[in-house]
């Protein structure tokens, strides 16, 4: 019998929405009540690195992320596993000759280089590495927006982190969930100019987990059903407008008015769920202050479900974004807080 391990690896970024996800229609699979948009970061600061291994002398499917085992009986990682392995099933079917990996247990090992779950998208990086890892493994010809649905399963931002540049997360229609995938919007080398900067105010783990916040926003914020039908698919068309237009006055102001309106609908939750701090208020402040001082728009913040702040900006004004907010913030927090990295949108090789 075949005793060879079979081994893939791959690396997968993390994305940045512009254009909240908040609010599932499924919770068993993780489909949206909006559409979203997000940028890419680059895979230089802040990326995923996963190790995908199969072999019919393994005897359980297992997964170890930054050197400890992690649950691998859990809804979203099965799902991945269950149809990545019937995608190689469909192909081992069509060609015999092929080893039997989709009867093999599987293993992953997967190293961050960043904090985990302290709102820096993690979960988005980790779940497109996986997939794309087993997808390598598997050696499956699925194009990335197939395997985002896949991907989407496992943590829905994550199907975002399949692609470079600029991406839309459609929501669909559909029960099943086959038409709510990621879509390339621009490629990152259509907006050279573009930055971004993370300011990590703590790189502890958050409070509240997106799923639990979603659900009890989706259940009990009235300020919720008003974002999600009649603010967020008209952004979506302006963010896009504003992405092909290079424009980023637009952009900037859908980016801010958009995190801000997911922090609103967190504060309309009952009981209010609180992702931001003092530290990311004051970001808040700085970056509007520098906004109104120079004239125009040379910052936007956005924040997800945590303290950190991510502020894009063009290349021009990067001394000062990174001066201005240096300066304003490294009094007053300690450790962690005011540490900032430089990130470049980045494209992807699919
Ligand atoms: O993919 P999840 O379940 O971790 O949810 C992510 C939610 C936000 O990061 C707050 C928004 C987004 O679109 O990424």
């Amino acid at each position: 019998t075949d005793k060879k391990i079979y081994s893939a690896s791959t690396t997968a970024p993390v994305n940045i929405a512009v254009v909240k996800y908040w609010g599932k229609r499924s919770v068993k699979l993780n489909l949206p009540t909006n559409s979203s948009l997000s940028v890419t970061l680059s895979q230089a600061d802040l990326k995923t690195h996963t190790t995908a291994a199969c072999s019919s002398t393994f005897t359980e499917n297992s997964l170890w992320l930054n050197g400890e085992a992690q649950d691998v009986s859990g809804a979203r990682q099965t799902a991945c596993f269950r149809e990545l392995k019937a995608l190689r099933k469909k192909l081992e079917d069509a060609n015999p000759s092929l080893p039997k990996m989709s009867e093999y247990y599987v293993h992953v090992v997967s190293e961050n280089n960043f904090p985990t779950a302290a709102g820096l998208a993690s979960s988005a990086a980790g779940f497109a590495a996986l997939v794309r890892a087993i997808a390598d493994l598997y050696e499956l010809p699925e194009s990335p927006t197939e395997l985002s649905k896949i991907a989407r399963q496992g943590s829905g931002s994550a199907c975002r982190s399949l692609f470079g540049g600029y991406v839309a997360w459609e929501m669909g229609q559909a029960v099943d969930g086959s038409d709510s995938y990621a879509v390339e919007v621009a490629p990152a080398s259509h907006w050279p100019e573009m930055k971004a900067a993370i300011l990590v105010v703590s790189a502890a783990k958050k409070s509240v987990s997106s799923t639990a916040g979603m659900q009890a926003t989706v259940n009990t914020s009235a300020l919720f059903t008003h974002r999600a039908c009649d603010v967020v698919p008209k952004r979506m068309e302006a963010m896009k407008a504003a992405i092909e237009n290079r424009d980023f006055e637009q952009f900037a102001a859908h980016t801010m008015a958009d995190s801000n309106q997911f922090h609103a609908v967190c504060l309309d939750t009952t009981p209010p769920i609180f992702y931001m701090n003092d530290v990311s208020r004051a970001a808040i402040r700085a970056v509007e202050a520098l906004n109104t001082h120079e004239g125009r728009v040379v910052g936007a913040y956005t924040f997800d479900a945590g303290p950190n702040a991510v502020i894009y900006y063009q290349e021009k004004d990067e001394e000062k974004i990174l001066g201005f907010l240096g300066t304003l913030l490294a009094p007053e927090v300690a450790e962690w807080a005011g540490k900032y990295a430089k990130v470049t949108p980045e494209g992807y090789d699919n």
